[in-house]
């Protein structure tokens, strides 16, 4: 492992006033999004709107990577060049998701566990050699009737400690995603007592596995009332609880949060980044975004999958990207 080289790729991850673009979604996922805009899921449409993304003029001044799926990691745009390649002619890390999707967790109802440790260490040795600097797995964690369970959150985390592990062993940085849904009717407080379990839980399996903290980013939800929930908290108690969370289970030498959007409308996702940053500048790590669908979503919208609509959804898409960027610096 080489520590100075991981510390370096977080660093330029995190770097101000940037956020990660979080574009891996998988192929049933990016059917899904295709389906919302009555496209087809093939693989000449995922390659046309994954490139109307990175092909976004001035991209780079907001985002400092990209996550890929491994489809699009392989696969060359219209000009025949390499999508890893264009993102690196531009000055965009190219990064890879490599968990295989989350499964449902044995015995134990409406939960999940992330799989895809086994032949793990030889997929990341690929895909550091093809040239990414940066890796995701995703672990869900769901609010409902008596769960999450003890073993939901003890197995997810434990698997996150160990690809996080495997990574820095292949000079790749861990981005440790612990998701709690935003699915359900939950109020904040059930929120932050979820999510404060898991991160307790995930660092304390960190901790065991040794694993180089200014190598690694977490990339965690926020503290959130439910989606179903009546009375949802404002903007100002969802920012204050999510810090007061993440000071109370974080230690101070991880490199930095980049938060998924989950769910959240753009307007949320930007305030709420926003306000962590302006009303609390004084935290020990860089705190900014890691979103698919905050910054994703309009600008999917915008195109349509009408060739005549890429300048405009590529406007819509570097707009969500702006405010995002402000937001990370507090300054929206
Ligand atoms: P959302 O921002 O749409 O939640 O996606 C982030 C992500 O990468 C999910 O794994």
């Amino acid at each position: 492992m080489n520590k100075k080289h991981l510390e370096s790729i977080a660093n330029k991850m995190l770097e101000k006033p940037k956020g990660i673009l979080a574009m891996d979604e998988s192929n049933p996922t990016i059917a899904k999004r295709l389906a919302s805009i009555g496209v087809e899921n093939s693989e000449s449409n995922r390659r046309k709107y994954r490139e109307l993304i990175v092909t976004t003029p001035n991209l780079s001044n907001f985002i400092s990577g990209t996550i890929l799926f491994d489809e699009t990691f392989r696969q060359e745009m219209s000009s025949g060049v390499l999508f890893i390649e264009h993102l690196k002619n531009i000055g965009i890390l190219p990064g890879i998701k490599v968990d295989k999707g989350a499964k449902d967790l044995s015995n134990h109802e409406n939960e999940k566990i992330t799989e895809g440790l086994d032949g793990l260490r030889e997929r990341l040795e690929e895909y550091s050699k093809l040239g990414a600097k940066f890796c995701k797995w995703r672990a869900v964690i769901t609010i409902g009737n008596k769960i999450p369970s003890k073993a939901c959150i003890f197995s997810n985390c434990n698997a996150l400690a160990r690809y996080a592990s495997l990574c820095q062993e292949n000079d790749l940085v861990p981005i440790v995603e612990p998701e709690v849904l935003i699915d359900g009717d939950y109020t904040i407080e059930k929120s932050y007592e979820v999510t404060k379990e898991t991160l307790e839980c995930l660092f304390h399996q960190i901790n065991i596995f040794n694993i180089h903290l200014p190598g690694t980013v977490l990339k965690p939800s926020m503290v959130i009332s439910g989606n179903k929930n009546n009375s949802r908290a404002d903007y100002n108690q969802v920012a204050e609880m999510t810090i007061k969370c993440l000071s109370e289970c974080l230690p101070h030498e991880l490199a930095g949060i980049a938060f998924l959007s989950g769910g959240q409308t753009d307007d949320e996702s930007t305030n709420h980044l926003n306000l962590m940053n302006k009303k609390f500048m004084e935290l020990p790590w860089r705190v900014t975004f890691s979103y698919a669908r905050a910054i994703q979503q309009s600008a999917l919208k915008a195109w349509g999958g009408i060739d005549n609509n890429i300048v405009k959804s590529q406007e819509v898409l570097i707009n969500r990207a702006s405010l995002c960027s402000k937001a990370s610096i507090g300054q929206l």
